[in-house]
């Protein structure tokens, strides 16, 4: 999604400007674009691309100056080309403006500024604010944004730099994120606070329907209705190693690496070691709450929804309370249906995702509780949720999410738990996990150690145009989210099913060039797993097993194994997944993709 940076100083804006942009580009963009206030001028460059690619280009003599502001763009209103990039203009070259988000009423605007002789240049809704914030500008900035937040429905975070005003950066929020910082004779504001953190000292969260005047003597929170509001600020303590990839090629790479950590983590951190009881202490719900729910709907998008599905069997089978996932873009809030013992549990990573938050806030006025399984505390569906769980896995800056969704799976394990505690019949679950709870961290460690296995299969494999990822039991939603990772970076069409669904159609599809990727599993599930794999194998096809390490009857059936430990049930997606996210990585680096901002993708998508 896009990214906001701006920045007034005593010192040149512009690498400020381009640095913020390449940190923000973790959310995927199309295009970029800065402006800077130089010699009694707006100064604009942009163009679709890399940051990589066009900040060399761009003249540093004409961008000379100590203010300006810089965007990347996920297309929306328009494709992605020079003149739709931001930071976008009035027709005088009196404004400039960035945004994040959706203007909803832009056609009416956009109609009566045509009306008044305005001539749009762009297909952007941005360009409407541009004009409107010139016309609406008679010196007092507080004033003009006052007026775009009373005329503009929609969500949007904008940034306006006036001529006039050179040293002056003025900030609206609605809908979408956006954070201010200062240090000493700097004022700063950006989207993300990983934009500025190498600069701002100090930085206060904007909130709805807020105005910031960011100047050099820091910044100035104002409300919608003008007055300046008494706002905290606080220490940006940003972790700087999380900034660099370190050794890894990629991302996405490091952030499988980071996994054993992360879930050791997240296991101390949620399993009272005295009591053995889960601690999820922000939860905002009672045991009687708990024990009183009826049914849970767990909603997600993509990855998330992944994590959903297995969630709802955890659920189901461990607390007892019939579940299901619905995607975040299908939850229909029934009134009659929902109401307090009806548990809505929305899973995001980014916890921005505009179809999750409408979800909530559909069953929010529906009556039902809510809670937020979320990686960024900071985030609009985090201040939604009536309850939080925090997945705990630190920032994730590949756009294909890996740590996150192991994270999401443990968390909802652990939440589905909670729950069976309170309703009296989580005990023996736990007591029983407890072990193997601990040993996860390691399994999951040789899991990733299995990555020669994992190399050999991809020479095996990166030229198909197709693949089918089948499991059975909690290994659907690792089969699902399997063929979503291949398919997300490496741009082979893969598809994930239920295993027994296989001879209801998918199998028309099988031969040699259409790998299989088949998750055995254990016990019931295994033994149907092996005769699904023979159905494969007897129709040509070539079958990929992932399988226990000791399984000498998976090498008998499948052609390629990748071994991984043997767990607990309910863990074994955690460990399956391994070689899945590898298998993903490898291939799409065989392929030559760009693997952490794949085409297309947004690591945060604010529109629904
Ligand atoms: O931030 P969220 O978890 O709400 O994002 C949901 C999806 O957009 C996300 O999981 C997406 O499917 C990723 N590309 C998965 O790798």
């Amino acid at each position: 999604m896009c990214g906001i940076i701006g920045y007034v100083g005593a010192g040149e804006a512009l690498p400020i400007l381009v640095e913020g942009i390449r940190l923000l580009s973790y959310r995927g963009y199309d295009s970029a674009g800065v402006a800077v206030a130089h010699d009694g001028r707006l100064v604009v460059e942009k163009d679709k691309g890399r940051i990589e690619d066009l900040a060399p280009s761009w003249d540093r003599q004409k961008l000379s100056g100590s203010s300006g502001i810089g965007h990347t763009r996920w297309a929306t209103h328009g494709r992605p080309s020079r003149v739709n990039a931001h930071p976008q203009q009035d027709a005088a070259g009196d404004v400039v403006v960035v945004h994040n988000g959706v203007l909803e009423n832009d056609i009416a605007l956009r109609e009566e500024l045509e009306a008044a002789g305005v001539k749009f240049v762009s297909e952007t809704d941005t360009e409407v604010f541009a004009h409107l914030y010139a016309r609406l500008f008679r010196g007092d900035p507080v004033a003009a944004a006052r007026e775009i937040l009373a005329r503009c429905h929609g969500r949007f975070s904008l940034v306006f730099l006036h001529r006039a005003q050179p040293g002056t950066l003025v900030a609206v929020r609605r809908g979408s994120p956006l954070v201010a910082g200062y240090a000493s004779g700097v004022g700063l504001v950006a989207s993300d606070v990983r934009a500025i953190a190498g600069h701002a000292d100090r930085a206060v969260e904007i909130e709805e329907d807020e105005i910031v005047i960011v100047t050099r003597d820091g910044v100035a929170v104002h409300g919608a209705d003008g007055a300046r509001k008494d706002r905290a600020a606080h220490a940006v303590t940003y972790d700087d190693s999380s900034l660099g990839k370190g050794a890894f090629p990629h991302w996405m790479l490091k952030e499988i690496h980071e996994q054993p950590d992360r879930l050791a983590d997240l296991v101390a951190a949620r399993i009272d070691p005295v009591h053995g009881r889960i601690r999820l202490d922000e939860l905002g719900l009672t045991d009687a709450d708990l024990a009183g729910i009826e049914r849970v709907d767990l909603v997600g998008c993509g990855t998330a929804s992944y994590a959903c599905m297995y969630g709802a069997r955890a659920f189901e089978a461990l607390a007892g309370v019939p579940a299901r996932m619905v995607p975040g873009s299908e939850f229909e809030a029934r009134a009659e249906l929902l109401g307090p013992r009806r548990l809505v549990v929305a899973v995001s990573q980014s916890g921005e995702t505009a179809d999750t938050h409408a979800a909530v806030e559909a069953a929010k006025a529906a009556g039902a509780r809510t809670v937020g399984v979320l990686n960024v505390r900071a985030s609009r569906i985090a201040r939604s949720v009536g309850g939080f769980v925090d997945i705990h896995a630190g920032p994730e800056i590949c756009v294909a999410s890996t740590k996150v969704y192991t994270g999401m799976l443990l968390s909802l394990l652990l939440l589905a738990l909670r729950v069976a505690q309170a309703r009296g019949r989580g005990g023996a679950a736990l007591a029983a996990l407890r072990p193997a709870l601990d040993a996860l961290p390691d399994a999951v460690r040789r899991a990733i150690a299995g990555h020669d296995h994992v190399r050999e299969v991809a020479r095996e494999v990166h030229r198909a145009q197709n693949m089918l990822y089948i499991g059975r039991g909690p290994d659907h939603a690792t089969a699902v989210e399997g063929a979503m990772k291949m398919k997300e970076i490496s741009y082979i069409h893969a598809e994930g099913y239920a295993a027994g669904e296989l001879k209801h159609g998918p199998i028309a599809l099988v031969s040699w060039d259409v790998p299989t990727v088949a998750l055995l599993g254990q016990g019931d599930a295994r033994t149907k797993m092996l005769a699904n794999v023979r159905e494969v194998r007897a129709r040509d096809g070539l079958v990929i097993a992932v399988a226990g390490e000791d399984d000498a009857d998976a090498r008998k059936v499948a052609d390629m194994i990748l071994p991984v430990p043997t767990v607990d049930p309910w863990l074994a997606p955690l460990v399956h997944t391994i070689p899945l996210q590898l298998l993903a990585y490898d291939v799409a680096r065989r392929r030559g993709c760009d693997i952490d901002q794949p085409r297309n993708l947004a690591k945060s998508v604010t529109v629904q």
